[in-house]
């Protein structure tokens, strides 16, 4: 996606851009009758103590974060995807958003995977999945050390050089 953005996205007319985002936003966030989702208030709150702990300096304790520096959680598709696959990857690996004319600085989040266990980011998930509105899935910790083994054997993409 970093490449998209770089070479493509961040290059496109304000119309253009307007009319993707027009569709984009006429696409449901969930399926119409979303499964209930079951949750353990232990799991929830030992999420709520690591997010307090190691994400809302960024993200802050209400989700929002500081708009258009870091993404508000509160309502994101990724967030409440039902494939949960893309948020433990983010807490695992840390991610960057990319660089382009407009914003030159990329702003990272960093990579917990040597900090937390597979059971505190799946708890850290299923909170952030489930909190402010947010409603999927609990992750669990199966789910963690699976993409954990798969994590360990990609090797870590580097940032699109600028160009
Ligand atoms: C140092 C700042 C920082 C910290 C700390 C941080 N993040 Fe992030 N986070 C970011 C940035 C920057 C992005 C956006 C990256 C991008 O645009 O691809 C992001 C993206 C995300 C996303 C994807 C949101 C979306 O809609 O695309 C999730 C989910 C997330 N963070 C969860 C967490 C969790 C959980 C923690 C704590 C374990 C955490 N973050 C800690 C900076 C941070």
């Amino acid at each position: 996606m970093a490449d998209v953005v770089h070479y493509s996205t961040s290059q496109m007319a304000d119309p253009d851009l307007a009319a993707v985002a027009a569709y984009l936003k006429s696409q449901p966030t969930h399926a119409a009758e979303p499964a209930a989702v079951t949750l353990n208030p232990k799991v929830m709150a030992a999420g709520q103590a690591i997010y307090v702990d190691e994400c809302s300096a960024c993200h802050a304790v209400d989700g929002k974060a500081a708009p258009t520096y870091f993404p508000p959680l509160p309502g994101a598709a990724v967030t409440q995807s039902t494939d949960p696959t893309t948020v433990i990857r983010f807490i695992l690996s840390g991610t960057q958003t990319v660089a382009t004319d407009a914003r030159p600085t990329p702003l990272s989040m960093p990579s917990y995977g040597w900090k937390l266990t597979d059971a505190q980011v799946a708890a850290v998930a299923t909170y952030v999945r489930n909190s402010w509105g947010n409603s999927a899935p609990a992750v669990s910790a199966g789910d963690v050390a699976k993409l954990r083994r798969k994590v360990a054997k990609t090797p870590v993409q580097k940032p699109s050089a600028r160009v």
